[in-house]
């Protein structure tokens, strides 16, 4: 009984402590960049299908996960891909290596976990990492958002504020979006949207500012490749 109080007395004391822990931790923001893989394939750099896995192009993936901007932070413990086995198929799906040539996109995930992923590092580790990329991308659901908005990947052009606006709506706050140049350098064709989400895996609302990088000659449209 005298050891039961005393259990109790000490979680009362300590949960205080451990839930402002936690709160430091849990409000970081982290930015999720999802690319939309067309518009790397019909461009010069051009896209390659990894050597496993059978990703999508017509739905957003993964392009980055960092921790505001910081990246190759040191003594970061080495990519070990045993320790997100669980998270392969998943992975394979929404954050799959398109570079040329073809490799396994085992190879970006390590080159990803080096640039940001080692930054969550000492209080997280490689998996909290990838299942929060994971779990982001899943409860954002980009193109459903975006398509309930009207704007869809059909070739259309739309105008530069209908993406910030149709995220805006949705709660998430002001994003940013990504152009790259169409081949004749003249429009700008939509290459990454850049939102927020914590190491838990949930989406959240993005504190700062948008930012538009989409300035093509045609004015501020951006088309979204079929
Ligand atoms: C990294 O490790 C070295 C050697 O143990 C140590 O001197 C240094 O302070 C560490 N750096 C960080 C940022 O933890
Ligand atoms: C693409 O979809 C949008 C939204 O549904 C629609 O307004 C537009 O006319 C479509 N464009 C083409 C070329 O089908």
């Amino acid at each position: 009984m005298k050891l039961f109080l005393c259990f109790l007395l000490l979680t009362a004391l300590s949960l205080p402590f451990l839930s402002s822990i936690s709160a430091v931790t849990l409000d970081d923001t982290f930015y999720i960049s999802l690319k939309w893989p067309k518009s790397q394939c019909q461009s010069k750099e051009g896209c390659c299908l990894p050597k496993k896995g059978n990703p999508s192009l017509n739905d957003f993936v993964i392009n980055e996960f960092q921790r505001d901007f910081v990246s190759y932070c040191p003594n970061g413990t080495k990519f070990q891909p045993s320790k997100i086995a669980d998270l392969v198929p998943s992975l394979q799906k929404y954050w799959p290596s398109l570079s040329c040539p073809s490799r396994d996109s085992k190879k970006l995930w390590m080159e990803e976990w080096y640039k940001f992923g080692t930054c969550v590092e000492p209080e997280h580790n490689q998996h909290d990492y990838f299942a929060a990329a994971v779990g982001a991308f899943k409860q954002i659901n980009l193109l459903k958002l975006l398509s309930d908005a009207g704007i869809k990947p059909n070739g259309t052009y739309y105008p530069g504020d209908a993406i910030n606006n149709a995220i805006e709506k949705a709660g998430l706050g002001e994003i940013t979006v990504t152009c790259r140049e169409d081949e004749k350098g003249l429009n700008a064709v939509l290459d990454y949207i850049t939102l927020c989400a914590n190491i838990k895996g949930k989406k959240i609302k993005c504190p700062g500012s948008s930012f538009w990088i989409c300035d093509g000659k045609n004015g501020n449209k951006v088309k979204f490749p079929a």
